[in-house]
């Protein structure tokens, strides 16, 4: 078994501000680091530390090739990352003195992905694999229908949240993943309680996971709810920390079915990586993972 995750790579371009930019405002930066990201990129990183066996497919321009030596040095398998005549996909953050960020997508080469593409990579997966898709890459829909064809189970983190969703059929996603404003534009409800409900009413084959930020996050699974506090940091970088929560969460739930356990282990990372700068190279390895939650006590 292993996990294909179809999704983005991305030239993250992080710029420290005082605070984030308002309407109308310009502000000086008091740095910019070029880092790598996307969170397909995030997630299989994520994936790889801590554990699975995962294969990305994506594609970057000429530009992006660091990204794909990441993903490889990382323990990523790399064959279906592909490089486009599109530039790279980019992302213009600004972190907050607080951590906090706020994100500016050029989609670039993730958005040349085609169905021939896709058909050529998920020829090399069937039934026994898992597929993680996210929402920055063209082609969703198709490859949603051709994945569930062939009768791999699809793990979808709807992120960003965008009318492009709704050309997908969200009926044949396995697990969901998804924080609390996504899961709102989803439902159209606001309290966690009703999110999951509403979910399960739409989806109820699925499993999901409901992040809630400092409220820590939920499994909900035939009408069974799970609940996780996060165990606190200091925040220094919220970015990326969403895609070591999911890459964490899925290795640890497909490898044990503990979805209580999965939660403690992806709270834990994504804990660790608040406290770090960066998305991918904020996402910690296994043990540091182990050797926090002994330390808190919690296993
Ligand atoms: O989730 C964080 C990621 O979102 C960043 O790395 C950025 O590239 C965007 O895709």
């Amino acid at each position: 078994m292993s996990i294909l995750n179809f999704g983005s790579l991305n030239l993250d371009y992080t710029y420290r501000v005082p605070h984030i930019a308002a309407p109308g405002e310009t502000l000086t930066s008091r740095s910019l680091e070029i880092r790598p990201g996307g969170k397909g990129l995030n997630q299989s990183v994520a994936l790889a530390r801590a554990g699975a066996r995962v294969c990305h497919a994506g594609l970057i321009g000429e530009d992006g090739r660091i990204l794909e030596e990441v993903c490889r040095e990382s323990g990523v398998d790399t064959k279906f990352i592909g490089v486009s005549d599109v530039r790279t996909g980019n992302a213009i953050i600004q972190v907050d003195d607080g951590g906090q960020n706020c994100i500016i997508l050029f989609p670039g080469a993730n958005r040349a992905v085609d169905e021939e593409f896709a058909d050529r990579v998920l020829e090399a997966f069937g039934a026994e694999d898992h597929i993680l898709l996210q929402n920055e890459i063209s082609s969703l829909p198709y490859i949603i229908v051709r994945a569930w064809e062939r009768g791999m189970k699809i793990i979808l983190n709807p992120s960003p949240m965008d009318e492009r969703l709704k050309e997908c059929d969200l009926e044949k996603v396995w697990l969901f993943i998804l924080n609390e404003v996504e899961g709102a534009q989803l439902t159209g409800m606001k309290e966690p309680e009703k999110i999951l409900q509403e979910m399960r009413r739409r989806y109820p084959g699925a499993r999901i996971v409901l992040t809630l930020g400092s409220d820590g996050s939920m499994y909900s699974e035939d009408g069974n709810t799970l609940r996780q506090e996060i165990f606190p940091a200091e925040t220094v970088d919220t970015t990326g920390a969403g895609d070591t929560f999911t890459g964490y969460f899925i290795t640890e739930y497909l490898a044990s079915g503990d979805a209580a356990a999965a939660l403690r282990s992806a709270s834990m990372a994504s804990s660790i990586a608040v406290a770090r700068k960066g998305a991918s190279e904020a996402v910690p390895e296994m043990e540091e993972v182990i050797r926090m939650l002994r330390e808190r006590g919690s296993l």
